[in-house]
């Protein structure tokens, strides 16, 4: 493998640009490819098997387009295919969990929300995680039906989707939470909003940052990390409609472009 090649990455759909950005934040000279398969969001209520094939596809994409290591930038597809696809591919496979460990052993009133899709919720993996904190920690588990459908639409300051917080948020706050763990790759692009809806004295944990720092850990534990300090080729590709991806994006809009791939 050659440090040049590029880390793939996918998610359902645009959510997991949340996780390349503290990816380019850290490693802001790796090459990398970006792959949205909005075309099956959300995956959050497909069966195990379903969220198991589509990660394979992505995963075959990945490694065609010449990818050193995959992250899968998706909990519901972490949770319950990343032991087939490592199990699978002979390529360093990072996956995405609810930061549950650190909320739980930070939280001063023992109670934590965890707002993340049914397939997340209800996977063995959650269980295993959430059941090593469960006699010390409440924890208030809610989920963001609908979140998802109204990002890929493009729809994050909208009316249904502030309505959707009040009523996702509502028993967090009432059972005295502290901590909100973000377990969709998605969700942190609703930081803004749920800091104006909660109590300033809740703290919100995604986990972007800690999957950016196992990929540069891994990267270089295997001699894989990128010497060379021109400017990456950044890729992003999604199988439906290129708009809402770009405008989550544009920020960046000088470095990359969206294309539309089938995949
Ligand atoms: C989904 O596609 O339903 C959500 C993606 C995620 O769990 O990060």
């Amino acid at each position: 493998m050659n440090p040049d090649s590029p880390i793939g990455i996918f998610d359902s759909g645009v959510g997991g640009s949340s996780i390349w950005r503290e990816i380019h934040r850290l490693l802001p000279f790796e090459n990398t490819i970006y792959l949205a398969d909005s075309k099956n969001a959300p995956y959050g209520h497909k069966s195990k098997d379903e969220i198991t094939a589509l990660s394979i596809k992505n995963t075959e994409t990945l490694i065609e387009m010449g990818s050193k290591l995959i992250v899968v930038a998706c909990n519901t597809a972490t949770t319950n295919a990343i032991s087939v696809l490592r199990d699978t591919y002979n390529i360093p496979i990072i996956g995405i969990e609810p930061a549950v460990k650190p909320a739980a052993l930070q939280s001063s009133t023992k109670k934590i929300g965890i707002l993340a899709t049914k397939g997340t919720l209800s996977s063995i993996l959650f269980h295993k995680t959430s059941s090593a904190f469960s006699k010390e920690i409440t924890m208030v588990e809610i989920v963001g039906e609908g979140l998802v459908q109204l990002i890929e639409a493009g729809k994050i300051e909208s009316d249904e989707m502030t309505s959707l917080l009040l009523e996702y948020t509502a028993p967090m706050i009432k059972e005295n939470i502290d901590y909100l763990v973000l377990g969709c790759s998605h969700y942190p692009y609703l930081i803004p909003q749920l800091q104006q809806l909660l109590p300033s004295n809740i703290k919100i944990l995604d986990s972007g940052e800690p999957v950016a720092r196992h990929t540069q850990n891994t990267l270089s534990s295997l001699r894989l990390l990128r010497k060379d300090t021109n400017a990456p080729t950044l890729r992003f590709y999604t199988n439906a409609e290129t708009e809402t991806l770009a405008a989550l994006l544009q920020d960046f809009s000088e470095e990359i472009s969206v294309e539309k791939k089938i995949f």
